[in-house]
């Protein structure tokens, strides 16, 4: 299935405007929910260990900070975002591990191949498109940064398999979502546009098979809240490990 969204404003745009009551806005649609979420992706893709870890999509840092906090010592971490608001509310947040702020984009990553030991995303994949072949696109952006064996966490909302826990989250997200985020933020499409995309964007399973095809190895998921949000983790495989017969992938904990 493919899945489109009228997008009839530039992101960057929306999130500069959104940015000053993002974060507290999101804690009150989930009710609080996302910021266990988020401790609980960070655990699961910091338990590969590794050096240099980069969050992408970063917004206002949480999750960088999350990571930072767990992060074992001589770790290294980059939050990375294009929208200069977003990461300026990052840049306030008291990281425990040495962090850089990055603004770029993520189709084009400013960094060479094979730098980062993980990469993190949370509730950001849908926002940079949704079509199948541009997903696949950025994820092989991140294939190409990645370290052979490194990880890759996405933290996203889904769709609960359900029929009836799916209608109620989708009605959720016509009703409250979008009500609650246009009253707190002054942004009309600015929240309509972000209840669409979570309507409309992928299962976990589409998301993990656009992984695969996208050449990532060991995808595994973790529904949360019946289905309304996942933790997908995925590895790209060492090669040369493969070919010296050792194990081609890491093992994935957490
Ligand atoms: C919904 S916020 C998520 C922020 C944060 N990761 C969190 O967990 O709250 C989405 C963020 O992704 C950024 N973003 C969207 N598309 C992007 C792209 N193509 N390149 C870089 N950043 C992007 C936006 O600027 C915004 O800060």
């Amino acid at each position: 299935m493919e899945v489109k969204t009228k997008v009839r404003r530039p992101l960057q745009e929306i999130y500069g405007e959104i940015a000053d009551v993002y974060e507290a806005t999101n804690h009150v649609l989930t009710l609080g929910l996302d910021r266990g979420w988020r401790r609980r992706a960070a655990r699961r893709a910091a338990a590969g260990g590794g050096t240099l870890w980069l969050d992408v999509c970063s917004g206002t840092g949480e999750m960088a900070q999350n990571l930072s906090r767990i992060a074992p010592a001589g770790t290294r971490l980059v939050a990375l975002d294009f929208s200069r608001p977003m990461l300026s509310h990052a840049r306030t947040k008291a990281m425990d591990a040495p962090t850089s702020f990055s603004l770029g984009e993520v189709a084009h990553l400013p960094f060479p191949e094979g730098r980062f030991d993980l990469i993190t995303i949370s509730f950001a994949t849908r926002n940079i498109n949704l079509s199948r072949e541009i997903l696949t696109a950025t994820f092989r952006e991140f294939l190409r940064v990645l370290k052979p064996g490194g990880r890759f966490m996405n933290l996203e909302t889904s769709q609960p398999r359900n029929s009836l826990v799916r209608g109620l989250f989708h009605l959720y997200t016509a009703l409250v979502v979008r009500r609650v985020g246009r009253r707190r933020s002054g942004s009309r499409s600015g929240y309509a546009y972000l209840a669409a995309s979570m309507r409309n964007f992928y299962g976990t399973e589409e998301l993990a098979a656009i992984l695969r095809t996208a050449g990532f190895a060991s995808v595994s998921v973790k529904q949360l809240l019946l289905g309304a949000s996942a933790i997908h983790l995925a590895v790209k495989a060492d090669v040369s490990a493969l070919e010296s017969g050792e194990p081609k992938t890491r093992p994935l904990t957490g």
